[in-house]
């Protein structure tokens, strides 16, 4: 049971639940609490500004108390509820259902792939445990999807909405004479992130083989939070000034010339290390003074080591309808090489934002009977 009394001096509420204690703020509370004309039942926008609140604005009153809620009266004469459970939890203070699981690193050791049968997804729980093996690896591999040509579109929206680019709405990795991209021949490829010179960086990756008649070109991943996290452990320093230096991404075509600027390493809101920027071709540091560019250029180097190493990749075959769907920001790809004159190997890739699959998986764990985004007209 939580402890909540006025607190006069910032007119606010002084709340305290087993270990935890705070003032909140009377704006703050007042943003929260619901009522007659103040959100929209359908979008659930506020029905006002918050210009339209006056800034000295107090609770004057708590008029109920219950488990679940407040009735609160406030110095414009307003009495209006304030929901306990969404405020714990948006204090961090109970568990957010709505949370997709947290990131948990892995490496080599990792032997139980997150792999799931296309046809399941219809199956609502099926879908919500894929997508918690999304948010918590980094990627999902499903099997037996459709294989005919461009079914990525269909199956990619599923999830979320196309990235089109410069590649086009969907992409093709296959060999193919004077190609504008190392991923168009049979040569093998060091893991990286894809596309880090665009603004924004594509979020989520698919990958789909419609056909493969080659032995090796197997599939390789590795998670860029694993590396990054060892990296810190090995040599702070080297860590550090990859989290800290903005690093030039360019990539010259010839349809287009891209740039964009942002850390090897970076962290989210909550600490996490969410965005890994590693593309070995591509990347063009500022000429900073000889020492930061010496531990820049060690730590790069490291990293680029272990993203290679037996100890952090995984791989698998791609087979005629396998999808492995990524966070490009979390994870590195590659592949082996393999030997173009076997025969034909195909893949089709896209983009998505990362919003799909986090809303879907919002919209599943309140309950909403959903096994894909929706769009609304
Ligand atoms: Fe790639």
């Amino acid at each position: 049971m939580a402890h909540i009394t006025l607190d006069y001096n910032s007119g606010g509420l002084a709340l305290k639940k087993d270990s935890h204690s705070t003032i909140l703020h009377p704006l703050w509370v007042r943003e929260r609490v619901s009522g007659p004309n103040v959100f929209d039942p359908i979008s659930h926008q506020r029905m006002y500004e918050h210009a339209d609140l006056p800034q000295d604005l107090r609770i004057t009153n708590i008029l109920n108390q219950t488990d679940e809620a407040l009735e609160l009266e406030f110095s414009d004469g307003q009495a209006l509820q304030l929901i306990l459970a969404e405020t714990f939890q948006e204090m961090k203070w109970s568990e957010n259902l709505e949370a997709p699981p947290k990131p948990k690193s892995w490496d080599a050791s990792l032997n139980t792939l997150p792999e799931y049968n296309w046809s399941h997804l219809d199956d609502t729980n099926v879908m919500k445990t894929a997508l918690e093996d999304y948010f918590r690896y980094g990627f999902c591999i499903f099997q037996n999807t459709p294989t005919e040509r461009d079914s990525l579109k269909q199956i990619s929206r599923r999830f979320g909405y196309l990235r089109e680019t410069n590649f086009g709405e969907l992409f093709n990795v296959e060999t193919k004479p004077n190609p504008s991209d190392l991923a168009y021949t049979d040569v093998a490829l060091a893991s990286h992130t894809d596309n880090p010179y665009r603004n924004p960086i594509p979020g989520i990756q698919y990958l789909h083989c419609l056909k493969n008649e080659v032995s090796g070109g197997l599939s390789t991943l590795v998670d860029g939070m694993a590396i990054a996290e060892a990296l810190r452990e090995e040599n702070a320093q080297q860590a550090d000034i990859l989290e800290q230096i903005n690093v030039r991404f360019r990539y010259e075509g010839p349809s287009a010339i891209l740039e964009h600027h942002g850390p090897i390493i970076e962290r989210d809101h909550e600490g996490f290390i969410r965005h890994i920027r590693l593309s070995s071709r591509l990347d063009y540091v500022p000429a900073l003074d000889v020492d930061t560019l010496t531990h820049f250029y060690a730590g790069r180097r490291r990293l680029h080591e272990m993203s290679n190493s037996r100890d952090f990749q995984i791989s698998f075959p791609f087979r005629p309808g396998t999808l492995l769907m990524m966070n490009n920001y979390r994870l590195l790809h590659g592949r082996t090489a393999f030997n173009g004159a076997q025969g034909h190997r195909h893949l089709q890739g896209c983009y998505i934002d990362h919003d799909g699959p986090a809303s879907l998986f919002r919209m599943l764990a309140k309950g909403r009977n959903v096994t894909s985004v929706i769009r609304e007209d």
